[in-house]
């Protein structure tokens, strides 16, 4: 008999239910701590799993007491390290941006290998809901507005998570979610109903989670929302029947923080009995804070509603997560030894590179950036610009406060011999605007005026949706008043923008001579952006989201299907709006460089290829530009003529190149032909002959891609 039946066999119902069960820990000033009746259930067995403890003693102490319990059932903890633990990496939409899966895994292994040193061996990431509503504060948790991007992040991310082995010391188990399609909820509006087509889940929201699974991912958490009336912790289609059945995903499936009970809102649940009931039987296995399977499930038995065999089964997926995790050779081996010092150094310098890589630069006129060598007096103005705080963004895991590098301490160490001054001018949301004129003053005196604008870290994540997208508070008008001010002088003016989601500001696009989108950059934000500023590093993030000119664009992608009347100018009843152009304020994949790229000979080869067939697509690639800078190249697909209307743009590959100024080369990217399927009018996936339109270059923008054609053969 192997460990798990010999436990199975064993074990009560309560401490079954226990397995089944994740409760919190609450936070004190000295950090986080269980609550005493928490602490006697984990004795008694009848408490398995935790959700925000860390640091190794606190978790040493919890493992005991599971350990010295009747059946010795080491705890599964685990906590949102959703980019980095205690050293923060970009938002995982800015990381996105980097369009490099490398530096994806990379990050994820070194925040795993911090969270592992802090006793954990879960973390509930990575998300790998597409979003394509800027509204939805979630946006900047996620991979943008691609599925076939959000599916390369998956797998990166749960490699760099998962490590080569899951018992190994710095291997934390990943959990992919919100599964799935949270991200069209209603409006934009954080925990809405969702309703989208059976097409749109599978051909938009379902591929990263399929990823995720394909790479092995360990958990998976279904999202509060419901999918067309059935809330997605009890959707027994999408989660018994395609996750389990058709992905055959075997591992655990995790609630969010009080789903089941929710399920009683959701008007589906008449009482947590039967919340508890219809959870376990679409597949929950773990209730994350409902209490309702430690609370309705005896009942559910007594009444018939649910089998032992259902619970058993629960139980031993979270069993044999523990094993694989090697929890039950070792509880303690995470977080049994101090991570070197060496390592702590080489996470920020990794920290600092992906932070500087993550930087969107939208705007450079007359090279403004970087800055000119030998600038005596800068002046940087506004409420981003020393604020350590913020730079860690939504979900700041065990990072402190105090610790990210501000701006304006990041630009007072890169550049020693200029004068730094700093003026907050107002605050980033009240109504205060008694600063402005003090910064306006400030600014005078300086060569070059940087602004700092955003967002507070805390207004995008969870529970975080606005309907104005546009900077709060009188931000706007001490940038105006800055601006113009600066204008008037001749002076420069750089705007920094710290957000979670792109920002509606064409206003400022327009008047700022540069403008780059920082996200929120995490620990090491000041450095990584004073690298930029000063060109020791050249911008190379492209957006993996489009930015609206204004909110009533949204929700707003470039993957669009054409419709019957493509937006035409010259015709008045063609789609398009009367009072803004349909195209985005910058497009999917926009990102300047300090470079400039011309390109020049796409060709696609072979001409005729079969479903088995690869096709590779090459295309030349020139530096115009003054500096040494890295091109994304993106490749996208246009099925012009198909059983069923195609988007006019789909995106199925991306190359780099790094170029000196006038240097040449070749960017190749390969694509499988079976990339060319599409789910066909009956959803089935279908690979229909006939010609397929290949467009090549540097963003979603028809009018700046070179086109190859092939044809797919049967
Ligand atoms: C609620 C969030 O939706 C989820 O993403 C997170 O993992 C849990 N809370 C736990 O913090």
């Amino acid at each position: 008999m192997s460990r798990i039946d010999r436990l199975i066999a064993a074990m009560t119902l309560p401490e079954k239910l226990g397995q089944m069960t994740m409760v919190s820990a609450g936070y004190a000033v000295t950090g986080p701590v269980v609550a005493g009746d928490a602490r006697d259930a984990i004795k008694a067995g009848t408490i398995g799993n935790l959700l925000n403890l860390y640091g190794p003693d606190r978790v040493r102490e919890m493992q005991e007491l599971a350990v010295n319990s009747r059946l010795g059932i080491p705890l599964l903890i685990g906590l949102d390290v959703i980019h980095g633990h205690r050293t923060l990496f970009p938002i995982p939409l800015a990381e996105a941006g980097l369009f490099d899966a490398e530096a994806w895994e990379e990050s994820a292994r070194a925040a795993a290998c911090e969270a592992a040193a802090d006793g954990l061996a879960l973390t509930f990431a990575p998300m790998l809901d597409v979003s394509r509503d800027p509204r939805w504060g979630r946006s900047a948790e996620g991979p943008g507005e691609d599925p076939w991007l959000a599916a390369r992040i998956a797998v990166a991310k749960v490699r760099g998570l998962q490590g080569k082995r899951l018992d190994d010391g710095s291997a934390i188990a990943g959990c992919a979610k919100h599964y799935c399609a949270y991200g069209p909820v209603t409006a934009g509006r954080e925990y809405a109903s969702v309703d989208v087509s059976e097409r749109t889940v599978h051909e938009i929201h379902l591929p990263s989670f399929a990823a995720a699974i394909a790479a092995g991912v360990s958990c998976v958490m279904p999202a509060f929302t419901d999918l067309a009336g059935i809330p997605m912790t009890a959707h027994v289609p999408l989660l018994r029947d395609w996750l389990r059945g058709h992905l055959g995903f075997d591992g655990v499936i995790i609630s969010d923080y009080n789903a089941i009970a929710e399920l009683i809102r959701h008007g589906v649940a008449a009482d947590l009995t039967h919340a508890a009931t219809l959870a376990l039987k679409a597949g929950v296995d773990i209730d994350m804070m409902a209490n309702a399977y430690r609370d309705g499930l005896p009942q559910a038995l007594a009444r018939g509603w649910v089998t032992g065999e259902d619970i058993d089964a629960a139980v031993r997926r979270v069993l044999t997560l523990k094993e694989q995790l090697g929890l039950f050779n070792d509880p303690y081996r995470r977080g049994a030894s101090a991570e070197p010092e060496a390592q702590r150094i080489a996470r920020r310098a990794l920290a600092r590179s992906i932070a500087g890589r993550s930087m969107l630069l939208l705007k450079n006129e007359s090279s403004a950036l970087p800055l000119t060598p030998g600038v005596r007096r800068l002046a940087l103005v506004g409420p981003l610009a020393d604020a350590p705080g913020e730079m860690r963004g939504p979900w700041w895991a065990a990072g402190e406060e105090r610790d990210p590098v501000s701006v304006l301490a990041g630009l007072k160490a890169a550049l020693p011999n200029t004068e730094v001054a700093y003026s907050r001018g107002t605050d980033i949301e009240s109504d205060d605007e008694s600063g402005i004129d003090e910064a306006v003053l400030l600014a005078d005196q300086a060569q070059v005026v940087v602004l700092c604008l955003g967002e507070r870290a805390t207004m995008s994540g969870e529970a975080a949706s606005r309907a104005h997208l546009g900077l709060p508070g009188r931000q706007r008008k001490l940038a105006e008043a800055v601006i113009q001010r600066a204008r008037v002088r001749g002076q420069r003016t750089v705007a920094i923008l710290f957000s979670g989601r792109p920002i509606v500001a064409p206003w400022l696009f327009e008047s700022t001579d540069a403008v780059l989108a920082a996200w929120f950059p995490g620990s090491e934000a000041g450095h990584a952006i004073a690298d930029v500023l000063t060109g020791r590093v050249s911008p190379s993030a492209r957006s993996p989201i489009s930015w609206p000119r204004a909110e009533g664009q949204i929700p707003i992608y470039y993957a669009e299907r054409p419709g019957g009347r493509p937006e035409n100018p010259a015709d008045h009843f063609t789609s398009k709006y009367l009072d803004e152009p349909n195209s985005p304020q910058f497009p999917f994949g926009y990102g300047l460089s300090y470079g400039r790229f011309v390109y020049s000979s796409v060709a696609a080869t072979p001409e005729r290829v079969r479903e088995s067939g690869d096709v590779e697509v090459r295309v030349e690639v020139r530096n115009e530009g003054p500096r040494e800078a890295e091109e994304t190249v993106f490749l996208f697909a246009h099925d012009r003529l198909a059983s069923v209307a195609r988007p006019t743009l789909e995106l199925k590959g991306f190359g780099k190149i790094r170029l000196r100024p006038g240097e040449q080369g070749t960017v190749r990217i390969e694509v499988p032909a079976r990339e060319f399927r599409f789910l066909g009018a009956d959803l089935k996936s279908v690979f229909e002959p006939g010609e397929v339109e290949l467009l090549v270059g540097p963003y979603a923008d028809r009018s700046r891609l070179l086109i190859a054609s092939i044809m797919l053969v049967s």
